[in-house]
């Protein structure tokens, strides 16, 4: 196929590398390197195979706001440390994130802008997954008719570098779902490998368990949901974000009506 001038990239005229500039005490020896255009294309791959939903396409850190009246002190804390996190990331650290908060305080926004910046400025791997679906996603590789294995739907949940765990505990507990989230929190974590959770469910032991406040009528917790060995080990995996405030799309429709 003939590339007309405007596709093929001036820098390097189509052939990927481009020369360094000159250094003065080896003026013979001009090296190369991959092309801005080159990693751009694969940051763009990166990005595709992330699986970031649609519905969070336009999240990024930049455009993390906590410039609103009434806007809650923690949510700066939690957009400078997402920032920083993004930006210190170092594979040979595993530990991730463990964002906490209710419903609409950005938690995914934060989740997916982190994402973003990791694939555009370090070409960094990452997988976004709805824990939800991920789980669904499993339960239906079990189907007879179905082409895909259990393993083939795990193996980059396993492999991934950094892997986006969104809605922890967002699927009601049975033995089946607490030994799933096991295999693959105790696989990443052995592995040393970085995940960013997000979950609705506060940092609360499992009702039973001693120091819980077990005899009042309580809101379920995380360690209800995922069981206590498994928030236990997302305390060792994770550093904990805590998100406060009300929903930020309430706030914003009630502000425009005003
Ligand atoms: N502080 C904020 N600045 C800009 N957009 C925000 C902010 N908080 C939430 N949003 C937007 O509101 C919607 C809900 O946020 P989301 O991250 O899904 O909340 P959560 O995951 O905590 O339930 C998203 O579209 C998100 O982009
Ligand atoms: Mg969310
Ligand atoms: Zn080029």
């Amino acid at each position: 196929m003939v590339k007309t001038a405007a596709e093929v990239c001036p820098l390097c005229e189509g052939t990927g590398w481009k020369t360094l500039p000159e250094r003065p005490s080896a003026p013979k020896d001009r090296r190369v390197t991959r092309c801005d255009c080159r990693l751009r294309a694969r940051n763009q791959t990166l990005l595709a195979a992330a699986r970031i939903p649609k519905r969070y396409e336009h999240c990024e850190l930049a455009s993390y706001t906590t410039d609103f009246p009434g806007a809650n002190a923690t949510l700066a804390f939690a957009h400078l440390s997402a920032a920083k996190f993004a930006q210190e990331y170092d594979p040979r650290d595993g530990t991730g994130l463990l964002i906490i908060g209710k419903i609409g305080t950005g938690k995914t926004h934060l989740a997916v802008g982190i994402t973003k910046e990791l694939i555009l400025s370090k070409g960094i791997s990452c997988l976004f997954y709805d824990y939800r679906e991920l789980l669904k996603e499993i339960q239906n590789s079990y189907n007879a008719t179905v082409q895909t294995t259990e393993l083939d739907v795990l193996r980059p949940v396993f492999e991934i570098d950094v892997l986006v765990l969104d809605e922890l505990g967002a699927v009601k507990p049975t033995e089946w779902v607490w030994d799933t989230v096991s295999l693959i929190l105790n696989t990443r974590y052995n592995d040393n490998r970085t995940t960013i959770i997000t979950t609705n469910f506060e940092d609360q032991p499992a009702a039973g368990v001693s120091g819980s406040a077990s005899r009042v009528a309580r809101a379920e917790s995380l360690g209800d949901r995922i069981g206590e060995r498994m928030r236990s080990r997302l305390h060792e995996m994770c550093r904990i974000i805590k998100m406060e405030g009300t929903d930020f799309r309430q706030t914003f429709r009630s502000a425009s009506f005003r």
